[in-house]
C-alpha cells in the first residue's frame, strides 16, 4: 500500500488529500500539521474550513484511509510520497520584504523531512513557491541525507476556494514537473498514477520543474490581471455611461477571450493573487526585468485603486461624510462559499469607512466576530501601495458591530455595502430593508449581484460598479 503524508492541513492540504483518499481507497493518506487546534478540528464534526461538499468527502474516508495527526515526524518517516502544503506568505521583514515569498515554513519542513527519513522519498511541492525552490529544497535534503534518495516534484494546486471539491474532482489540468532524469521521470509516473485514479490522462500535464513552478505564478497573475482589466474598464464605464456587464458580455463572446472571470467587483482578494504577483515581481526584479516587473505591479495598483474608488464613491455620495453614520456591510469573506478573509477587499473598504468615522454593522454568514476584529486591526505590510488604506485604530474598531442577520445589520443604516457575492443577499426582502433604513437610503453593490432597477423602484439610491450612474451619484462626482 502506497503511503502519502501531507505536511500542512490548510485550505489546500485538507481538501486535496481528502479527495485523493476518496478516489484512491488503496492509498493511506495522513495529513499532518503543527497546529493542534487545526488537527483537532479536522478530527471533529466542525471542520476548520468551510468548503461546499468537503464534509461529505471527509466523512466518507476519515478513519478508513484518511487520517489527521500532529505526529508529523512519524508519518513523514513512514510515507513514500510527501506533499508539502505549508503556507508561503509574503516576507514582512529583511531582504525582499513586501514582495518575496517567505519560505521559512517550507525550509523547516524540508529539514524535518531530512532528519526523520529512513527510506527513499518523493517530495512534492504543493505550496506555491518561487521558481527554483525545488533546487533549494533538493540541496537541503541531499546535504542532510543519510544515503537516502529524494526526488522533488512540483505539483502546484489550481483549486479555487469556494469550489475546491468540484475543482479537485474535475480539474482543468493536473500539472506535474520533475527532473528530466530516469529517476525524475519515475517519480513523475508515480504521482501520475495517483491522479490517474480519477483524472483523465490527457489532463495530466508533465513538464520540467521550473515550468511547473512558474506556471502556477503565471496562472494566478493572468487571473488577477483579468480582474484588474475588467475593474479598470468599470471606472471608464462609469465615466462614459457604458455598462460594464454589457461590455464584458460582448467582449467575452470572443472565443479567444471567453466569458468566465469577467465580472467587475470591488477588487480581488484571497491569500494567493496578491502574494503570488508580488512574488513574480520580485523574481522579475532579481532577474533584472524591471519593465516586466512594472507591468505586473500595475495589476495590484489597479486593485488598490478599485477598493479606494469604492470607498470614495460611498463617502462622496453620502454628502461627503459618513462620520457617525451607520453603514451596513454585507459580506466580509473574500468571495462567497468560503469563510476565508485573507486579503479580502472588505478589510480595506471597512478601514476606509472607519477612517471617515463611519459606524459599521457587519454581517457575513461564515466569518466570526473575532476574525473580523482581528482583520480590521491587523497591521498590513507596507509595499509601495501609494493608496493603501491604514488599519483601523483601536477606537475605530469600537465603532464596528458584528451581527448574525442582514436585517439587523441594515436596521437604521444610512447605507448598505455588498462586499461578498453570497447568494442569500440576492433574495433578501429589500422593501423591508428600505423601510427600516434612514433616508435617503443608499445601496453600494460591490459585486453587481442586485437588480438596480428594482431597488430604484423601491426608492434606493443605487451604485453598481461599472454601471451607468444614478443622477444623484453623477451630481456628487465633483465632490469626490
Ligand atoms: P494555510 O495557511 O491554510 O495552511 C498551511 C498549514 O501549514 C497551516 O495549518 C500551518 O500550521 C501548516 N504548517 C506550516 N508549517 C508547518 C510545518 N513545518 N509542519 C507542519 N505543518 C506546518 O495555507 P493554504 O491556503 O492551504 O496554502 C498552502 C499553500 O498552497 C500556499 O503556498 C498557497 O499559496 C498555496 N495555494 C493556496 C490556495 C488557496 O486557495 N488557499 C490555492 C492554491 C495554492
Amino acid at each position: 500500500m502506497v503511503k502519502i503524508c501531507c505536511i500542512g492541513a490548510g485550505y489546500v492540504g485538507g481538501p486535496t488529500m481528502a479527495v485523493i483518499a476518496l478516489k484512491c481507497p488503496k492509498i493511506e493518506v495522513t495529513v499532518v500539521d503543527i497546529s493542534v487546534p487545526r488537527i483537532t478540528a479536522w478530527n471533529s464534526d466542525q471542520l476548520p474550513i468551510y468548503e461546499p461538499g468537503l464534509d461529505e468527502v471527509v466523512k466518507q474516508c476519515r478513519g478508513k484511509n484518511l487520517f489527521f495527526s500532529t505526529d508529523v515526524e512519524k508519518h513523514v518517516s513512514e510515507a513514500d510520497i510527501i506533499f508539502v502544503s505549508v503556507n508561503t506568505p509574503t516576507k514582512t521583514q529583511g531582504l525582499g520584504a513586501g514582495k518575496a515569498a517567505d519560505l521559512t515554513y517550507w525550509e523547516s519542513a524540508a529539514r524535518m523531512i531530512a532528519n526523520v527519513s529512513k527510506s527513499d522519498k518523493i517530495v512534492v511541492e504543493k505550496s506555491t513557491v518561487p521558481v527554483k525552490t525545488a533546487e533549494a529544497i533538493e540541496k537541503i535534503l541531499t546535504h542532510n541525507s543519510k544515503e537516502i534518495k529524494y526526488q522533488i516534484l512540483s505539483n502546484p494546486e489550481f483549486l479555487a476556494e469556494g469550489t475546491a471539491i468540484q475543482d479537485l474532482f474535475n480539474p482543468d489540468r493536473v500539472l506535474i514537473g520533475g527532473r528530466e532524469t530516469p529517476d525524475g521521470q519515475k517519480a513523475i509516473q508515480a504521482l501520475k498514477d495517483v491522479y490517474a485514479h480519477w483524472v483523465p490522462e490527457d489532463r495530466i500535464i508533465t513538464t520540467n520543474l521550473w515550468s511547473a513552478e512558474l506556471s502556477k505564478l503565471a496562472a494566478n497573475a493572468f487571473l488577477a490581471q483579468r480582474i484588474s482589466s475588467v475593474n479598470a474598464m468599470s471606472a471608464l464605464c462609469e465615466a462614459t455611461g457604458a455598462d460594464v456587464t454589457q461590455v464584458c458580455h460582448a467582449v467575452g463572446k470572443d472565443s479567444r477571450i471567453g466569458s468566465r472571470f469577467l465580472n467587475a467587483s470591488v477588487g480581488f482578494g484571497g491569500s494567493c493573487f496578491q502574494k503570488d504577483i508580488l512574488n513574480l515581481i520580485y523574481i522579475c526584479e532579481c532577474n533584472g526585468l524591471t519593465e516586466v516587473a512594472n507591468y505586473w505591479k500595475q495589476v495590484i495598483k489597479v486593485n488598490d485603486y478599485q477598493k479606494n474608488r469604492f470607498v470614495n464613491r460611498i463617502v462622496s455620495s453620502m454628502f461627503n461624510t459618513v462620520s457617525g453614520k451607520k453603514i451596513a456591510v454585507l459580506g466580509f469573506a473574500f468571495k462567497k462559499d468560503t469563510g476565508d478573509t485573507r486579503e479580502t477587499p472588505a478589510i480595506d473598504v471597512c478601514n476606509g469607512l472607519l477612517g471617515d468615522k463611519a459606524r459599521l454593522s457587519i454581517y457575513d454568514p461564515q466569518v466570526t466576530e473575532d476574525q473580523i476584529r482581528r482583520d480590521l486591526s491587523m497591521n498590513k505590510f507596507d509595499w509601495d501601495h501609494p493608496i493603501h488604506l491604514q488599519p483601523a485604530s483601536p477606537s475605530a474598531v469600537k465603532r464596528v458591530n458584528v451581527v448574525w442577520d442582514a436585517y439587523q445589520a441594515t436596521k437604521d443604516a444610512h447605507g448598505v455595502c455588498i462586499l461578498t457575492e453570497w447568494d442569500e443577499y440576492k433574495t433578501l426582502d429589500y422593501q423591508r430593508i428600505y423601510d427600516n433604513m434612514q433616508k435617503p437610503a443608499f445601496i453600494f453593490d460591490g459585486r453587481n449581484i442586485l437588480d438596480g432597477a428594482k431597488l430604484r423602484e423601491i426608492g434606493f439610491i443605487v451604485y453598481s460598479i461599472g454601471k451607468p450612474l444614478d443622477p444623484w451619484l453623477k451630481d456628487t462626482i465633483s465632490m469626490a
